[in-house]
């Protein structure tokens, strides 16, 4: 086990596309290892999404984990960790609500996303199976924060008004 140095805004990785992984690479050792790291970062950072590009692994592999209940982002179902191997999401409804959003990646800030409420999440488990899974509320905001990074985006690219980007100690 190894906690990873999470890779901050402006690190040009985070901004790159990562590339999608093929079912023999899932499972592996050294994916295994990877997993093991992200959950360990994870929890070092208390985070609850990590994806891979932000440890400076530019596959499309995320970790989230949410424990539920109220949280400093906001009321979320809770959801065991898990890992997400190649998401695709699909929005099932295209109305937007809003929530303060954070990343480990733009430390120390936090501002309000709109995005869609409903979404739908196909991926592949870590044991190689394939899986869909229905969000809706700041569970699919997550979801989406967490794969946004696999395209080499960041939340403040979803801002539309940034009057509500804040500092932690000032939020
Ligand atoms: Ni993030």
């Amino acid at each position: 086990m190894a906690i990873r140095r999470v890779l901050r805004m402006g690190h040009p990785l985070l901004r790159q596309v990562a590339r999608g992984l093929v079912p023999a690479e899932i499972g592996t050792a050294e994916f295994q290892a990877l997993v093991t790291d992200m959950a360990d970062t994870l929890h070092d950072y208390g985070g609850i999404g990590l994806a891979a590009p932000q440890v400076g692994e530019s596959i499309r592999v995320a970790l989230i984990e949410i424990r539920g209940g109220p949280t400093r982002y906001g009321e979320l179902a809770a959801m065991p960790l898990t890992v997400f191997v190649n998401p695709v999401i699909e929005v099932l409804d295209p109305v937007t609500a809003g929530h303060w959003e954070g990343c480990l990646s733009v430390p120390g800030l936090r501002g309000w996303v709109e995005r869609p409420q409903r979404v739908r999440v196909q991926y592949t488990s870590d044991r190689r199976e394939r899986r869909t899974l229905e969000l809706q509320g700041f569970n699919a905001t997550v979801f989406q924060h967490e794969f946004d990074h696999l395209d080499g985006h960041l939340y403040l690219d979803r801002m539309t008004d940034l009057t509500r980007l804040a500092f932690e100690r000032e939020f």
